[in-house]
């Protein structure tokens, strides 16, 4: 007999994001307020919660730091992050100048609570003795004697990969980290930087959202069959999905100059957001957390959303709590898929309205 619809569907799902069960164990040691929906990647016994958190908004003025929200915030969420369950915190050396990786130092100190610490190193100049030096004062910042993972934050073309993860393999040869990362790396260039390493490159960070679906592509067959892990960086589309957003009222800072929060880039996401809502409602959850919920329903991603608040940073970790259904997934799938934006078209448009911005008011 030939399938259903509904089969076909299920099957067309099934086939297009993969089973949804993933390999989880709680931490051994939790407080008594561990959130218990939760759920981790076990990696060597180390858990990492696949809801983690991403500290690029402390310390980051473009993020409305020191005028929205400030330090008491930035490290009660931290803590409260902790608390709570989350052991991935990710920030970077570039993050508020240093900033970032200072605050993070401060909310750690004293605090209990597993955690896996992440930093990202710039690779201007990635050459091993500046890596290692600047592996040193981000160590420094943080106040910790070894990462949990170090990252090269972006590909640099100009200097062959052999030299640069030649400092990743000091930096684990001197037990400054525990595992090394890459961030922004294709699936060819993460496998040959690895290749040259000689041992795994357990992560790699890329933007990963429903306006941004394609890691599930390439690099999410490749983490799940070997043990791997991709971490989504902006699984919120920086906000984009919260359907706080309309034409005409979208954010500032680092945000103004970013297409999805132009007219056109809105009204682009509109019906993803629209398929957000509607399975939120369902739920009693907001659209945000039906966002987090998908990605991380997929084996082996962690999601790093950012939070101003710790209420923004509760409602992400809730998201752990919730299983999508298989109809809800594909509906999600289905308003991606129509996602259609031309970055570079409306860059560009946004770079000539600006210019022309500054030279009227010059
Ligand atoms: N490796 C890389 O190249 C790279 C690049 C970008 C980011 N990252 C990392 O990824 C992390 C997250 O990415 P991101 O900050 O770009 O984007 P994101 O996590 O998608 O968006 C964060 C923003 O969404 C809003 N938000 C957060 N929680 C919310 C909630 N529950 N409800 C409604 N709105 C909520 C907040 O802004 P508003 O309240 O102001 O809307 C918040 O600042 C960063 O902190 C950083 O660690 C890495």
């Amino acid at each position: 007999m030939p399938p259903t619809v509904a089969e076909a569907r299920r099957a067309d799902l099934v086939a297009a994001i993969g089973p949804r069960r993933r390999k989880c164990r709680p931490p051994a040691a939790r407080g008594a307020q561990h959130n218990r929906g939760m759920r981790y990647i076990d990696v060597d016994g180390r858990q990492l919660s696949v809801v983690g958190l991403g500290c690029w908004q402390f310390g980051e003025k473009g993020w409305g730091y020191g005028r929205d929200f400030g330090e008491a915030e930035s490290l009660a969420i931290v803590r409260r992050a902790l608390e709570l369950g989350v052991t991935v915190l990710d920030t970077a050396e570039m993050y508020g100048r240093g900033a970032s990786e200072r605050l993070v130092g401060k909310a750690l100190t004293g605090a209990g609570g597993d955690r896996f610490l992440a930093t990202k190193f710039l690779p201007v100049v990635p050459l091993p003795q500046v890596l290692m030096r600047h592996l040193h004062h981000s160590l420094e910042r943080l106040g910790v004697q070894h990462l949990d993972l170090y990252q090269l934050h972006w590909p640099n073309p100009l200097f062959p990969l052999g030299v640069q993860v030649e400092g990743l393999r000091r930096a684990l040869g001197e037990g400054l980290t525990r595992y090394v990362g890459v961030s922004n790396y294709s699936l060819s260039r993460w496998r040959r930087a690895e290749r040259l390493l000689g041992v795994p490159i357990l992560t790699n960070q890329v933007r990963y959202n429903l306006l941004h679906p394609q890691p599930e592509r390439r690099l999410l067959p490749h983490a799940q069959a070997t043990g791997h892990i991709v971490i989504a960086y902006s699984p919120l589309a920086q906000g984009a999905l919260s359907g706080r957003y309309r034409p005409g009222k979208g954010p500032g800072g680092v945000r103004r100059v970013s297409p999805l929060f132009t007219e056109e880039g809105l009204q682009a996401a509109a019906p993803v957001v629209e398929a957000l809502r509607e399975i939120a409602a369902g739920r009693d959850v907001t659209p945000s957390q039906v966002a987090l919920a998908y990605l991380i329903s997929q084996p082996r991603v962690v999601v790093i959303p950012g939070a101003k608040s710790v209420a923004q940073l509760e409602a992400n970790v809730a998201a752990a709590d919730i299983q999508l259904k298989d109809d809800e997934l594909l509906a999600l799938r289905r308003a991606s898929d129509l996602f259609r934006l031309s970055w570079l078209r409306v860059s560009r448009q946004l770079f000539r309205s600006t210019s022309n911005r500054v030279e009227s008011t010059s």
